[in-house]
């Protein structure tokens, strides 16, 4: 397997990761000899990780598109960890102009730029090899936006930095966003009776897979090769509101409750 490091040089659009921008742990210089490891279970779920994109993970983005609406034509978009790029894609069908499709493992990003070379290459679709960080957005911003800011910023599934740091993340995030923006998180609930069953304890059809991503994801947490911080509801729309500067924040209506849709409008 090859070192985070390398396979930064490997996958077009932003690749080099400078020291400033690594996520904020382990602090501060040496970086214990974990760290490198921390991401490195998505390159285990990378090859078949389209695969696994369910009927579950298609309806949260019909719920996230319902909820945008028009907002998607013509906008400037950052979709942070965002795997084979199948929520990409979604979006320049529903008319975005520009899709910064970023992810910290190379193995998804290389699935992007598969699925979606024509994009890549005409400059609508710009594959981002960077660990999401606050100091990325105006990076972003300066180098390809000429200073601009996004209309729509989504983490799907991706926000599992510890909760400091998605603070810093967001909080970045917010002074990057356009006027009428929007910031939108996706994020599995953190009470595991929400997350996998109904009405108290009952089994729904999903609940073995739900069960399986769970399990794998506290396993990889354990080891240390995956960050994996969850929110309740109430969680995330609290830490939403801190990073909101006075912005409405709110639930995106979705009947997935083993998910929680949480938007701050700018
Ligand atoms: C569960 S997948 C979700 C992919 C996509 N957003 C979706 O919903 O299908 C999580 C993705 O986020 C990426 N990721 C996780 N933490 C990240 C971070 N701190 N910076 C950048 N990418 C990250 C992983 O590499 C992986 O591709």
């Amino acid at each position: 397997m090859q070192s985070y490091e390398s396979d930064a040089r490997m996958v077009s659009g932003v690749e080099a990761v400078s020291e400033a921008d690594q996520p904020a742990e382990p602090a501060p210089g040496a970086r214990k000899p974990w760290a490198k490891l921390r991401f490195r279970s998505w390159d285990i779920s990378a090859p078949f990780y389209r695969w696994t994109y369910i009927d579950v993970a298609h309806q949260l983005d019909e719920d996230l598109f319902a909820y945008l609406g028009p907002r998607v034509q013509g906008a400037v978009v950052a979709d942070c960890g965002c795997g084979p790029g199948v929520v990409t894609e979604k979006f320049l069908n529903h008319g975005a102009a520009r899709v910064m499709a970023i992810d910290v493992n190379a193995g998804m990003l290389r699935q992007v730029e598969d699925r979606l070379a024509q994009a890549v290459a005409n400059g609508q679709v710009t594959p981002v090899h960077q660990p999401v960080t606050a100091a990325l957005f105006p990076n972003l911003s300066e180098q390809f936006l000429e200073g601009d800011g996004f209309d729509v910023v989504l983490f799907k599934r991706s926000l599992y930095v510890k909760r400091e740091q998605a603070r810093a993340i967001l909080s970045a995030v917010m002074a990057q966003l356009n006027t009428g923006g929007v910031l939108a998180v996706v994020h599995g609930e953190r009470s595991l009776r929400r997350y996998a069953f109904k009405d108290g304890w009952k089994p729904t059809r999903y609940t073995p897979y739900h069960l399986f991503n769970r399990l794998i994801s506290k396993v990889s947490e354990k080891l240390r090769i995956n960050q994996y911080t969850l929110y309740t509801q109430e969680e995330l729309l609290t830490l939403l509101a801190e990073v909101a500067l006075g912005h409405q924040v709110e639930t995106i209506p979705s009947a997935q409750r083993a998910y929680n849709l949480a938007a701050v409008l700018a």
